[in-house]
């Protein structure tokens, strides 16, 4: 999206809400900047803590903030154990739809007994406080029910969503240090049955941390189990009882809850690492503000629990809140492409929050499908994970709201735990605009600097940067301190750097407008170029890699890989097949790229550089533009033949 296109001055007005000036979420945003210790005490009260803190927020050791500093607190306390004893005991935590259609529920009382059982299981294994669980789950139950557990005896999970490959897996589990996997015996994707247990299998051969497997049966395909290492999930709740108490463990507040693996620009994935007081105190607060839940709502977060969206917006803020959430483990278009609307109906969802991908995809489908359905029930709308361009935004308004609903836009990452920009209908609404996540939450000072660290006049494109710690940030990147000060607070003294590019608009209204780094959001899921390039050269035919987004309309962006091939391999369809199933092997299916172009050249710099404006160039059929402010002597010919011919063998 250009900032050029943008419609700054398109307001919305939904029906369904009070929409005001923004003086009170302005007062409040001030509040929290202005003495950030009182605002948070304050909110913190929302919480149960065993213990309070000795200091709200201790910036001694910045960028490694440490909140609630001296508190002690349990999160499955929070998220259960307090609600036992009101009258949501018997209020639905969960209501779950498998991709068959099976339906099951959960009471906050009855996912309290399960998670029970399960935090024994893994006390029975000599799991304790700080040790790391790998996870590797569908969405299914067992999989909010294992974090809960983990958290209950004070374990540090660390999910890796069930769509990566054995490889992906073996490297999160390694880094993490797991001792324990719990995964299934397969999962679901359109009816058809997936292997995941036997991606475990193969990952497990090169993890030696791992002692145990808990395996949840879901499929009943038949897989190995072995003898020693497996246990079925079913067998050891069984072993351990009906009527199990486990005492929570008293966590620190800056205590790690969890690491979860996301891409930046280097091969490696970084493990980010989240406390349990701040990140506790943030999922509660934003979901309150943003979607201002009530004990009536039924709210669906279609995320998969593998990503950020899914670990805080479908477990710990809606259990911590006492909302009744739905959790779907199916796609969107199985077994009709009617599915969502069928399931908004039948359940009586009121609060759906979703991403931009689906919402095109809708777009793509008609809307006769959803108009074989009731969606009276829906009081209003999310998306995040990916810039909304303005026509899905005013689709999803129109269509879906009814012109009645909010949208709310909500832009965050996984380093910043929760929403950070977005309208707030528990605050106050503000005038919406079409591809607008509006204002920033309290305590987030977002800026948008240009190249040299100045803030951008309003209108013009920079770089989204945090200029204020907030209590949901990221504590440090898994056993990698130096690399969290470097990714994130290394551009400029004291300021968080997102990696997005935004504008400000006039009116202080904020626009998101995609990665500015190596990174693409296809279909809003996160892939580093260098991830999928160390993929490639990985294969013995692979010489060199670049690999760059390309617009889609429905994904947003899709990566397309320029390679050079080894002596001896020659450009085939065979070969360029085979590099599709590598990537699916050492990466996932998510990171298939939309084409492989083999090419004898690549572009590049005299210094060897590869010149990927060059490439987008190519990609996009743009011009090849001014190379006479090229970094480096390059030779402008060389380019531009280059230029010429990846161009004509593209339209070949
Ligand atoms: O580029 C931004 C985009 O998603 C990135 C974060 O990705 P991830 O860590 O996977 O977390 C996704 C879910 C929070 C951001 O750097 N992004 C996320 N939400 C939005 C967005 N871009 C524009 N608008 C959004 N609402």
């Amino acid at each position: 999206m250009s900032e050029t296109s943008l419609p700054f001055n398109e307001k919305y007005y939904p029906s369904n809400e009070k929409i005001s000036s923004g003086e009170k979420r302005k007062q409040e945003w001030e509040k929290s900047l202005s003495n950030p210790e009182e605002f948070w005490a304050e909110k913190a009260k929302a919480i149960d803590w065993f213990k309070k803190w000795d200091k709200v927020l201790d910036d001694s050791d910045a960028p490694f903030y440490k909140w609630f500093q001296g508190a002690e607190l349990n999160i499955s306390y929070n998220a259960l154990d307090r609600h036992v004893k009101t009258q949501r005991k018997n209020k639905l935590a969960y209501i779950w739809e498998g991709e068959m259609g099976e339906v099951r529920t959960y009471t906050y009382y009855q996912l309290y007994r399960e998670v029970n059982k399960l935090a024994k299981v893994f006390k029975d294994l000599g799991l304790k406080k700080g040790d790391r669980i790998a996870v590797y789950l569908p969405v299914i139950p067992e999989l909010p029910i294992t974090l809960l557990a983990s958290a209950r005896i004070g374990a540090i999970h660390a999910v890796v969503f069930s769509g990566f490959s054995a490889d992906a897996l073996a490297d999160r589990i390694n880094d993490s240090g797991a001792k324990l996997l719990v995964t299934a015996d397969g999962s679901y994707r359109r009816g058809k049955t997936v292997a995941i247990k036997d991606n475990a299998d193969r990952a497990l051969e090169s993890t030696p941390t791992v002692e145990k497997v808990i395996v949840v049966k879901r499929t009943g395909q038949p897989i190995q189990m072995k003898e020693g290492r497996d246990i079925w999930y079913h067998d050891a709740l069984a072993a351990a009882g009906a009527n199990v108490y486990v005492e929570p463990e008293r966590m620190q507040a800056t205590d790690p809850l969890f690491i979860l693996y996301t891409s930046g620009t280097t091969g490696k994935p970084k493990g980010v690492q989240h406390g349990t007081g701040g990140y506790l105190v943030w999922a509660y607060w934003t979901l309150k503000w943003a979607f201002n839940p009530t004990e009536e709502d039924i709210y669906w977060c279609t995320a998969d629990i593998g990503w950020i969206t899914g670990h805080t917006y479908n477990v710990y803020s809606p259990l911590s809140v006492g909302v009744t959430s739905l959790l779907f483990e199916g796609t969107p278009d199985y077994p009709a492409q009617d599915r969502w609307w069928d399931i908004i109906e039948r359940h009586g969802v009121t609060i759906l929050y979703s991403t931009p991908t689906a919402v095109r995809m809708f777009m793509k489908f008609g809307e006769e499908w959803l108009n074989k359905h009731d969606l009276n029930s829906l009081r209003i709308l999310g998306t995040v994970g990916e810039p909304i361009n303005p026509e899905a935004w005013k689709w999803y308004y129109r269509v879906i709201g009814k012109e009645r609903l909010a949208i709310i836009d909500t832009w965050w990452q996984t380093e910043t735990g929760g929403f950070m920009i977005a309208p707030l209908s528990g605050i106050e609404l503000t005038p919406l605009k079409p591809g607008s996540a509006t204002f920033p939450l309290p305590s987030v000072k977002a800026e948008v600097y240009d190249e040299k660290g100045q803030p951008t006049p309003a209108g013009t494109k920079g770089f989204l940067v945090i200029k204020s710690p907030w209590p949901g940030m990221l504590q440090t990147l898994w056993k990698d301190p130096e690399r969290f000060k470097q990714t994130y607070f290394g551009r400029w003294q004291n300021t968080y750097y997102t990696g997005d590019y935004a504008v400000k608009d006039p009116e202080g209204y904020f626009w998101l407008l995609g990665r500015a780094d190596e990174v693409l959001k296809v279909a809003g899921h996160r892939i580093g170029t260098v991830e999928l390039e160390s993929a490639l050269v990985s294969h013995p035919a692979v010489s060199e890699a670049a690999v760059m987004g390309k617009e889609d309309a429905v994904k947003g962006e899709v990566p397309v890989a320029f390679v050079t091939l080894r002596s001896g391999f020659q450009p085939s369809d065979e070969l360029r097949a085979e590099l599709i199933k590598h990537i699916r092997n050492t990466i996932g299916p998510i990171a298939t790229p939309d084409a492989i172009i083999m090419v004898n050249k690549l572009p590049k710099t005299r210094s060897g550089k590869i010149m990927r404006r060059v490439l987008k160039a190519v990609i996009v059929g743009a011009p090849l533009g001014d190379l006479s402010t090229i970094e480096d002597e390059a030779s402008v010919e060389d380019i531009k033949a280059t230029y010429e011919d990846l161009r004509k063998q593209l339209t070949k």
